[in-house]
């Protein structure tokens, strides 16, 4: 396991799906829910639609506009189809003011 540091939490906004790049790593997607961070693959796994860009934040739901498929951010499970194939989330953390994630390896 390893840790990445995401982005600073300033760049985050409430209710706002956010889609992140960090060099060497694929696309994620960052979400802010009642002051915790959250992180998720960037691309929907239908479709491969940007979450962080055609993706509307419902509570802890992201739900992607393309198809309107739904994904639960803490778990990544699928809440609505189409799609089948749940969502990769990442553990988020804030420190020192900046949002961290651990990846598997
Ligand atoms: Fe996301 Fe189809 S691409 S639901």
């Amino acid at each position: 396991m390893s840790e990445l540091r995401l982005c600073p939490l300033s760049e985050l906004v409430e209710g706002e799906p956010r889609r992140i790049h960090v060099t060497g790593h694929t696309a994620f997607c960052a979400y802010l829910v009642d002051g915790a961070p959250y992180v998720s693959d960037n691309a929907c796994t239908h479709g491969s639609a940007s979450l962080g860009e055609e993706g509307e934040l419902d509570g802890f739901t992201i739900i992607c506009t393309w198809h309107n498929g739904a994904f639960d951010i803490r778990t990544g499970e699928v809440i609505e189809g189409p799609c089948y194939i749940p969502l990769k989330v990442y553990p988020a953390s804030i420190r020192d003011g900046e949002v961290w994630i651990t990846l598997d390896s």
